[in-house]
């Protein structure tokens, strides 16, 4: 198949390009968007950093509200005892089993006053082992499921767009190697990214690796719009026709 540049296309076609290649632009802005709120505050902390990356695919694992919360803010409520007593049952894994029996009555003591649901409806609830148990799990991060389940929505999707935006790229003017890279970096970047997901699942030190890919592929996509946009309606087709090859 021989490419032809943007300036032998009809005006139906360079509408469609442009439609098109501006929809997707739209729409990597707003996933880059959605990822933005959605993650910022994985670590407390506002704005998007590594330790985002790193706490929403691996958690948190030094360990549970609960601990946190009695050796930090809550410490005033409860004595040393039943807080050491509380830590041992939670390294212990958290189970039900001693709970009603060692747990609920520390709870009763002070804990109740405020953490039940009918007077503080915003509060982790602690009048039934369900709640206590939500600020008692260690936070291991994404699940296997949602990690599944996020890769091939990526890999699927965003290798068919990729396909048809490097398809539209393919027919502008540039340098032939720059053009391969640049066709080839996106799809390389995308494996990585969604490699790097559970690698940092694994090891949280891989959350770098989820930056940069990420960015790679931002920019060679980027880099394909824009330059197939410009050459679509600015590129002007030369007086002699010696001053245009054949594309590679
Ligand atoms: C005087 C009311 C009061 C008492 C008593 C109290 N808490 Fe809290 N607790 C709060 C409030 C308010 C918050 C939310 C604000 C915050 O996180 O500091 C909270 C938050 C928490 C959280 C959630 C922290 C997080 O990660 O979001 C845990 C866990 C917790 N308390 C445990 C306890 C335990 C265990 C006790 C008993 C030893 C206790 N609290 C006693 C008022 C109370």
């Amino acid at each position: 198949m021989s490419i032809h540049r943007f300036y032998t296309k009809t005006l139906s076609e360079k509408l469609l390009y442009t439609s098109f290649l501006l929809l997707v632009g739209l729409g990597y802005l707003m996933a880059i968007s959605y990822l933005y709120v959605t993650h910022e505050n994985n670590d407390g902390k506002p704005g998007l950093s590594i330790s985002d990356v790193a706490s929403s695919y691996y958690g948190n694992r030094s360990g549970t509200r609960l601990e946190a919360a009695i050796r930090g803010p809550m410490a005033g409520f409860i004595e040393e005892e039943d807080r050491m007593r509380m830590v041992a049952w939670l390294k212990d894994g958290a189970e039900e089993e001693h709970y009603e029996k060692e747990i609920k009555p520390i709870l009763a003591k002070t804990c109740l006053n405020c953490h039940v649901k009918a007077t503080s409806p915003n509060l982790p609830d602690f009048s039934s082992y369900a709640g206590l148990h939500e600020v008692s799990k260690v936070d291991t991060g994404m699940s296997m499921a949602s990690l599944l389940k996020l890769s091939h929505i990526h890999l699927l999707g965003i290798s068919m767009l990729l396909f048809v935006i490097g398809f539209i790229f393919i027919q502008a003017e540039v340098n032939v190697w720059f053009k391969r890279f640049l066709v080839v970096s996106p799809m390389l970047a995308v494996f990585v990214d969604v490699a790097s997901w559970f690698l940092t699942k694994w090891d949280y030190h891989y959350a770098i690796v989820v930056i940069v890919a990420g960015g790679i592929l931002g920019l060679s996509m980027a880099l394909q719009i824009l330059i197939s946009l410009y050459q679509i309606w600015f590129l002007k087709r030369p007086a002699n026709p010696a001053d245009h090859p054949p594309l590679t």
